[in-house]
């Protein structure tokens, strides 16, 4: 019997909701294969908590999360506390310390679910975009300064390496060598910001070289949203920088039929420190505590944490019972145009999970 200790921060709104709903799937789970437990541990970060004591996370947070297997993560947001201090505060905070510099994010069209898109079938859609996560636009570099004064100026520093862009090509590369079609878009803006991403299409260059049998091309990111409405079945591994991917990751989470399917990892994949799983989808003020929100992209994140940790049967069984529910509309919350509850989808999955044989 294998014991992995996960980490659970719920965070804020429906944050709780999906990852309560996520324990339950993966206690039975545990229960079907028998082969495993999950030790988990819960923590009280977030906004209630920043309230409370002036920090999203004590001091020593993230050294806590590194005695952990994994970090299963809710959403982070509320009405009343700036985004970029939640944001700072716990998620990216954690991601950063952790070295959790590929954040990978599958996109396809699930059994059941449409796509808004009515040209677009599930055999047009099935990718993985990968996302630089530790460096880029998001890196945290800049200031204020001047403030209030008409010459006020505020500088948000994009930030480049070598190192960063190397492994995060290596990864995307290698990933999409694992996948049947060994096809890779590198997403970029070389023409306009001239110095980081020509350094970034260079490197793809490079690491390129490397993957003979790997096909890819380039593209960029203004082109490539018309290219992911319009051909989407000419994708399949995307690589591109946080900001971008950041944007490109929900425009392919509306085309795959909802932000409430969407799941993602933060990876470290040296596994030096945890990995975190999480859905893509924030804290959601609009239906937060009404218990419609849909769990399925935490159940897909769950899935994905138990292949990270090994446990491919279990994480298969996961997948299986998720893409069983979203067939049958009586199994859709509200973001799919259905009116099912949080709880019915979680024990539809739940019973799927108990029913299925393999
Ligand atoms: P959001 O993802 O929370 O919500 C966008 C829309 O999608 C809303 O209409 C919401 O109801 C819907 N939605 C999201 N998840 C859903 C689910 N599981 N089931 C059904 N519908 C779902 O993004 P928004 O409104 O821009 O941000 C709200 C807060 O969340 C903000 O404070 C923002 O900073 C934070 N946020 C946090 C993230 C994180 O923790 N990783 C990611 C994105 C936003
Ligand atoms: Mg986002």
């Amino acid at each position: 019997m294998k014991d992995y200790s996960i980490a659970v921060i719920p965070g804020d709104g429906i944050g709780g909701e999906v990852v309560a709903a996520a324990m339950e799937v993966l206690a039975v789970l545990a229960e079907r294969d028998g082969g495993f437990r999950l030790v988990a541990r819960s923590f009280d970060w977030g906004s209630e908590r920043y309230r409370r004591t002036g920090t999203m996370m004590p001091g020593d947070g993230v050294d806590q999360l590194k005695e952990f297997d994994a970090v299963l993560f809710g959403a982070v947001g509320a009405r009343d506390v700036p985004d970029h201090v939640t944001l700072w505060g716990l998620r990216l905070a954690i991601c950063q310390s952790l070295d959790q510099y590929a954040n990978v994010r599958p996109t396809r069209i699930l059994p059941g679910i449409s796509s808004p898109v009515s040209s677009v079938g599930p055999a047009d859609l099935d990718w993985v975009i990968v996302r630089e996560n530790s460096e880029g636009e998001y890196s945290g570099q800049g200031g204020r300064s001047h403030r209030g004064l008409p010459l006020e100026v505020a500088t948000e520093v994009a930030i480049f390496t070598r190192a960063g862009i190397e492994r995060i090509m290596r990864f995307a590369f290698e990933l999409a060598r694992s996948r049947p079609r060994k096809l890779l878009t590198v997403v970029t803006k070389s023409n306009a910001q001239r110095h980081g991403l020509v350094l970034w299409d260079e490197i793809a260059g490079e690491i390129g070289a490397q993957f003979p049998d790997v096909r890819w091309d380039r593209m960029l990111v203004d082109a490539m949203t018309v290219r992911m409405v319009l051909d989407p079945a000419s994708l399949d591994t995307i690589v591109a920088t946080n900001l971008h991917a950041d944007i490109l990751s929900d425009l392919a989470a509306a085309l795959s039929g909802s932000i409430g399917l969407a799941p993602t990892a933060n990876l470290n994949p040296e596994r030096q420190f945890p990995s975190m799983f999480e859905p893509i989808h924030g804290s959601a003020f609009d239906i937060a505590g009404k218990g419609i929100a849909n769990p399925v992209a935490t159940f897909w994140s769950a899935s994905m944490m138990l292949d990270h940790l090994g446990e491919k049967r279990a994480a298969a069984r996961l997948m299986a019972a998720i893409e069983r529910v979203t067939a049958d509309s009586s199994f859709h919350t509200p973001d799919l145009g259905g009116t099912a509850t949080t709880r019915q989808v979680t024990d539809a999955v739940i019973d799927a999970v108990r029913r299925q044989n393999i």
